[in-house]
């Protein structure tokens, strides 16, 4: 076991933070020997408990839970600040030619390396991620993930139609390779496997309805796909599902909407998309720097609250233009003020935070796993620096309270405030 003093933020089960300027985090292994958190808390309350553990002093320094990035395409790094004319050109023009790239495992493995440096840099240390059609594509980010102890969730994409020579797969072979992934890959340590159908314009009936009855034998494999995030791709899917009473209603459809379903963007939606996600157990992937980049719109925070339906934070890379976890809690806040929504909604810091941590675990089916420091949580955190810069210091030294504190990090925030990060017990 050991320890750390610093400052602790945590999160209560209704989603607010918890914050202990002088706290304790004890780290060590549970029964079956993963690293935990032992016990978090004051440091005058508990520290008598842990005589003779070797403790860090952190003076000054924040620990918090890693990051989670509930939607990002690890073969899209590269395709950061592509510009287009929205999302199906974009796609068009530089997704598909970048991920085409795949075929070479050689390229896979590099760019694993590259992405997970990314993610780890911002501290993020759970991510939900596409790989590409290869089926050795989330080879490669599987065997890196492993080496690197992360809790990582990834799916092989499944499209086989509306998609050009070099990442187009073939139905009967992709549902095959998808089964064969789940066998190699789900739940073997900290990985778990996505059924990952691209979205629906891209698939098959016959790819959908396979994907939806590999969902219904594996139920705790995740399911990740897109909906609603662009206008003229709402139209496309209701062209070609119009037996569906709407977009998000195709996934419905073929058994694709149940806990452990996590959609991207969630935009264009209506009250009764929101009880379906509701009633489903199905979760939003919040995009925001994608969905400004793109021009995509604004997800209605108002509807997804009034009707309740789980939400959290994603980067979306390469469609989003950052990583860095700061930089994607300020596009959200900026999309609920300026958002669907007159007059607009001012996000808290703390509900910012919680969507991409504690909020993002729930999301995950994976609360009391990650995404928190409280005892029997995986150890996966973070150390922050609050005066990682000049004006940060200014900043955060005049915070009067959490919220004060954590909006100055939210809005000046970069991969500098991530001082160090931890996996599964390990500085990495
Ligand atoms: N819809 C289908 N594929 C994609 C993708 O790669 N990125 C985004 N943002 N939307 C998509
Ligand atoms: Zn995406």
């Amino acid at each position: 076991m050991y320890a750390f003093r610093a400052a602790l933020l945590s999160f209560a089960d209704d989603g607010t933070a918890r914050y202990e300027e002088d706290g304790l985090l004890v780290v060590g292994p549970d029964a079956s020997g993963a690293q935990v958190i032992r016990a978090a808390g004051a440091h005058a309350a508990l520290a008598a408990n842990y005589p003779g553990v070797h403790t860090t002093e952190l003076p000054g320094r924040i620990l918090a839970p890693g990051f989670i990035d509930l939607h990002v395409h690890f073969p899209q790094t590269d395709v950061i600040g592509s510009p287009a004319d929205g999302l199906l050109p974009w796609l068009e023009n530089y997704t598909f030619p970048h991920e085409s790239r795949f075929a070479d495992r050689d390229h896979a493995d590099g760019m694993a390396q590259v992405f997970l440096d990314e993610l780890l840099r911002n501290g993020v240390t759970t991510a939900l991620t596409f790989c590409t059609s290869h089926l050795h594509s989330v080879d490669a980010l599987m065997e890196a993930s492993e080496a690197r102890g992360l809790r990582m969730i990834a799916g092989k994409v499944l499209q086989d139609r509306h998609s050009p020579d070099g990442v187009r797969d073939e139905t009967e072979q992709s549902l095959r390779d998808t089964e064969e992934l789940i066998r190699r890959w789900h739940g073997r340590g900290r990985l778990g496997y996505a059924i990952t159908p691209r979205f629906a314009p891209s698939c098959s009936e016959a790819q959908l309805r396979g994907a939806g009855e590999l969902a219904a034998r594996h139920r705790d494999v995740w399911i990740q796909s897109h909906v609603a995030e662009n206008k003229d791709e709402v139209r496309w899917a209701r062209e070609l599902f119009p037996a569906s009473r709407s977009y998000l209603s195709i996934y419905q459809d073929f058994g694709l909407m149940r806990d452990r379903a996590i959609y991207a963007h969630c935009i264009h939606f209506d009250d009764e998309d929101r009880a379906l996600m509701r009633d489903t157990g199905a979760a939003a992937a919040v995009s925001p720097t994608s969905n400004l980049f793109l021009g995509s719109g604004f997800f209605d925070y108002e509807g997804a609250m009034r009707v309740g339906f789980r939400h959290g934070l994603a980067s979306d890379v390469g469609g989003g233009t950052s990583f860095c976890p700061f930089h994607t809690m300020l596009a959200a806040y900026f999309v609920a003020r300026e958002g669907q929504t007159k007059p607009g909604l001012s996000l808290s810091p703390q509900n910012l935070w919680w969507q991409h941590t504690a909020g993002a675990a729930e999301a995950l089916g994976l609360d009391g796993v990650v995404g928190n420091l409280r005892p029997g949580c995986e150890a996966d955190f973070v150390v922050l620096d609050p005066r990682a810069t000049p004006l940060l210091a200014r900043k955060t030294q005049h915070a009067r309270n959490l919220d004060e504190l954590l909006f100055s990090l939210i809005v000046l925030g970069d991969d500098r405030v991530v001082q160090r990060v931890y996996v599964d017990g390990v500085a990495v």
